[in-house]
């Protein structure tokens, strides 16, 4: 049995302002067809036992990192204050896999700064579309897709940030195998990321060693945890100290498949969006348990109906409807141009753009975008139920772990992850408090568990930092100097 009428109803509800093809409809999309398929709820290996049990693939790399320097991308405003770079880095060569970053250092004294690696979700969605051209990166591409503007409040103002298209078939990573697409899951994500983190680092030598954080979002809750875990296990066999994993920050993760569910219906009533009758409805018919029942999906669409076609990652933000008539400006807090994605990918198809970014040397089949259109939810291959036992081997080896929550997304909303904490049971060390960015504005509310930190950041939606940038610099910068955001 695969997608029934209850999951196309949702599609449709997607499909109606086209936007199926970014990060979020792209989870609404994976825990739909979850609720199709049994996964292997004891998967336990995934959590211990991540160490690269092949023999790792390591290329020489001598030189290679001037050839990846990009000296200005088409419609950059001015001369940029950084080094970027973007190419390849070959992580199967007997198959020909290769993922593709793009790298921005840091604005001042990048020497001294913290590496950074941002990773998107999906499963299946592009870290240089969504992370650096929509959320964090330095520059926005504008509604004529050919030029860009400077993002005042990108994450390179205090790290050196590495943005990675993982796995390969999502934007311009590729395999030479496509048979390799239809044979990827959470485990060889894990283990690609991994070598081409320690490939890299050889082209990138004087980052060996340097203060290695992991952040990002959505399905990332998953990506995340699993590639820092990957780095533990080979540190603790090689002993080396190549990557020095210090911490790892995840906006609205996607962590388990049951409290997301259960998190999201919760999340409509308590923000108006459906009926008390239908939540009771919900709470009567659905055990969340990881089975769903005919009774419990008649339920569950009839709440889709009844919110009406909003954007559940926003819940507060208009539609795109007409990419060719553009609103508003992108990139300021109150304004966010809900057709930005389609510049994006207008702007990163032209071959002048992927000529500067040395991408799609290959002559690729499929064009640039935002999720992959050949990695699918529908077929991915392996994932387990819940992040949680990962989540807790991280805090335990010490690696300092923040979850963090745009409080207006319904779709991996705050309560969801609220309803994991519960599960985790840590104890509190610092207690619920406001915290307030630059603007002196409440820019959220944090806790400080033993081991993990919990902010949520106000009136963000699913991609954080698009919404609320100022309040997400602040944010990131606390993570990094790891102290709770200002009082
Ligand atoms: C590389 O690809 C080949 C061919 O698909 C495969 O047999 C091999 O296991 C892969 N190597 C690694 C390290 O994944
Ligand atoms: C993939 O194939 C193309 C064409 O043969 C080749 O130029 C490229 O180097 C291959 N990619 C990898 C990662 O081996
Ligand atoms: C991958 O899977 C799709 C859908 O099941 C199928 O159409 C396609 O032929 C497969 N591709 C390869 C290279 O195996
Ligand atoms: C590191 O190795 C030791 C000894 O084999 C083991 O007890 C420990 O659990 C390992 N730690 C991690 C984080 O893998
Ligand atoms: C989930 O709950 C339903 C209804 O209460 C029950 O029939 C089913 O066996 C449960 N499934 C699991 C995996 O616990
Ligand atoms: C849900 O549960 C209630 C109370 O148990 C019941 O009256 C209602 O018919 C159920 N809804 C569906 C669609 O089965
Ligand atoms: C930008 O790209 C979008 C999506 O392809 C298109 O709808 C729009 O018309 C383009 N705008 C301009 C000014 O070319
Ligand atoms: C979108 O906007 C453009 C420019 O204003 C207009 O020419 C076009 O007809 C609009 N398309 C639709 C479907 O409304
Ligand atoms: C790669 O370039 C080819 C033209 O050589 C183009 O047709 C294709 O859309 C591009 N693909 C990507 C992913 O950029």
């Amino acid at each position: 049995m695969r997608r029934e009428v209850f999951a196309l109803q949702l599609f449709f509800l997607a499909l109606v302002h086209g936007a199926l093809a970014d990060q979020a409809a792209r989870l609404l999309e994976f825990s739909r067809s979850r609720m199709e398929i049994q996964y292997d709820q004891e998967d336990k290996a995934v959590h211990v036992s991540r160490h690269v049990d092949h023999q790792l693939y390591m290329s020489p790399q001598d030189g290679l990192k001037e050839a990846d320097k990009v000296s200005e991308l088409p419609g950059q405003p001015g001369r940029a204050d950084f080094d970027q770079y973007a190419g390849y880095v070959t992580v199967n060569a007997t198959s020909g896999k290769a993922l593709f970053y793009y790298f921005a250092e840091a604005t001042q004294d990048p020497s001294t700064k913290p590496l950074v690696l941002w990773l998107n979700g999906g499963p299946g969605c592009s870290s240089l579309g969504d992370g650096a051209m929509l959320e964090i990166g330095p520059f926005f591409v504008n509604s004529d897709n050919k030029t860009l503007s400077i993002n005042r409040y990108a994450w390179n103002n205090v790290a050196n940030m590495l943005f990675l298209e993982s796995p390969a078939g999502v934007g311009f990573s590729y395999s030479n195998t496509t048979s390799d697409y239809n044979n990827t899951g959470d485990r060889s994500t894990a283990a690609d990321a991994y070598t081409f983190l320690t490939n890299w680092f050889e082209k990138f030598p004087e980052y060996k060693g340097r203060s290695f954080f992991i952040t990002g979002e959505s399905y990332g809750g998953h990506y995340i945890p699993q590639l820092a875990n990957t780095i533990l296990s080979n540190n603790n066999i090689t002993s080396a100290s190549i990557i020095n994993l210090k911490g790892v920050a995840i906006g609205n993760a996607y962590l388990d498949d049951s409290t997301n569910m259960r998190a999201t219906m919760d999340y409509y009533w308590t923000h108006a969006l459906i009926s008390k009758e239908t939540h009771l409805a919900v709470q009567q018919n659905c055990s969340f348990n990881g089975t769903y029942m005919a009774q419990c999906r008649t339920v569950l669409a009839a709440a889709e109906a009844e919110k009406g076609v909003i954007d559940p990652y926003n819940i507060y933000a208009p539609l795109c409807w007409n990419a060719s008539n553009p609103q508003r400006l992108h990139g300021s807090a109150t304004d966010v141009d809900p057709c930005a994605r389609f510049y994006i990918e207008s702007y990163l198809n032209r071959p002048e753009v992927q000529r500067a970014l040395h991408a799609n040397t290959t002559g690729l089949k499929q064009r640039w975008s935002d999720c992959s259109e050949i990695i699918n939810p529908d077929s991915w291959k392996d994932a387990p139920a819940s992040m949680l036992p990962s989540i807790q081997r991280l805090i335990s080896s010490g690696v300092s772990t923040w979850l963090y929550s745009g409080d207006t997304d319904a779709v991996c909303p705050v309560t969801s992850t609220l309803y994991s904490l519960d599960i985790l049971d840590l104890p509190i060390n610092s207690p619920w408090r406001a915290w307030y960015s630059d603007d002196n504005e409440v820019g959220g509310y944090v806790v400080g568990y033993k081991g993990l930190v919990f902010a949520t950041v106000r009136g963000a939606g699913h991609m954080v930092p698009t919404y609320q940038p100022q309040r997400a610099l602040t944010l990131f910068s606390s993570f990094l100097q790891g102290k709770l955001p200002p009082e």
